[in-house]
């Protein structure tokens, strides 16, 4: 396969996303079958991930976007922009957050907060990729996780270095030289 000049190591191929993203589907399939949860795609990073989970879940559900960051203020647990928030009322409802990378955790810990104080029945995490060394906040643990990898930063698949590479459809270690420059 070529990949792309940008990228030192690949670390997952297309066919290894595939491969993991239906056994994410199977689980939640299993744990959300009757439930009909609500998706919520924490874009843009989410992209690729979100189209390739919806495919392998055979079973009722509706999707919605957040596109939100983090201000990393004085404070520890940073203050949420939204950017774009959900279009729909939440209260009662399960909500499956879906989301490229958790590395602080930062983000999904205000995110939670939120979708808790609007009373979401339930929230649960499914990520692609988990960086557990990058965590700076506790009880952030995504009940379902595609691949662990180290403290590396990783491109492709939706994820991105400055907006570029998201369209790469694989995900790999970008090499140093295009952000130490
Ligand atoms: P947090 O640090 O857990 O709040 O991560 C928030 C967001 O930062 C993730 O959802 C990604 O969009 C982005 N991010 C974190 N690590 C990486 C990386 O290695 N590559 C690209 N984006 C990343
Ligand atoms: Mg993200």
């Amino acid at each position: 396969m070529k990949v792309h000049s940008a990228i030192e190591e690949l670390i997952l191929s297309y066919d290894e996303i595939v491969e993991i993203t239906k056994k994410l589907a199977n689980q939640i399939k299993n744990d959300y079958d009757g439930k009909r949860p609500i998706l919520v795609g924490m874009l843009k990073g989410c992209v690729m991930f979100f189209a390739e989970l919806m495919k392998h879940l055979d079973m009722d559900l509706e999707i919605d976007f957040m596109d939100v960051s983090s201000y990393h203020g004085t404070t520890s647990t940073g203050k949420l922009i939204i950017n774009k928030d959900l279009s729909r009322d939440i209260t009662g409802r399960h909500i499956l957050i879906v989301d490229d990378i958790v590395d602080t955790g930062i983000t999904l810990q205000g995110v939670l907060e939120l979708l808790k104080e609007r009373g979401a029945t339930s929230i649960e995490i499914v990520t692609l990729l988990d960086k557990p060394e990058g965590r700076k906040v506790e009880g952030i643990y995504p009940k379902y996780i595609g691949h662990t990898i180290p403290k590396k930063f990783v491109v492709g698949f939706g994820l991105d270095y400055d907006e570029l590479y998201r369209n790469l459809p694989y995900i790999g270690v970008l090499k140093r030289s295009v952000y130490e420059k």
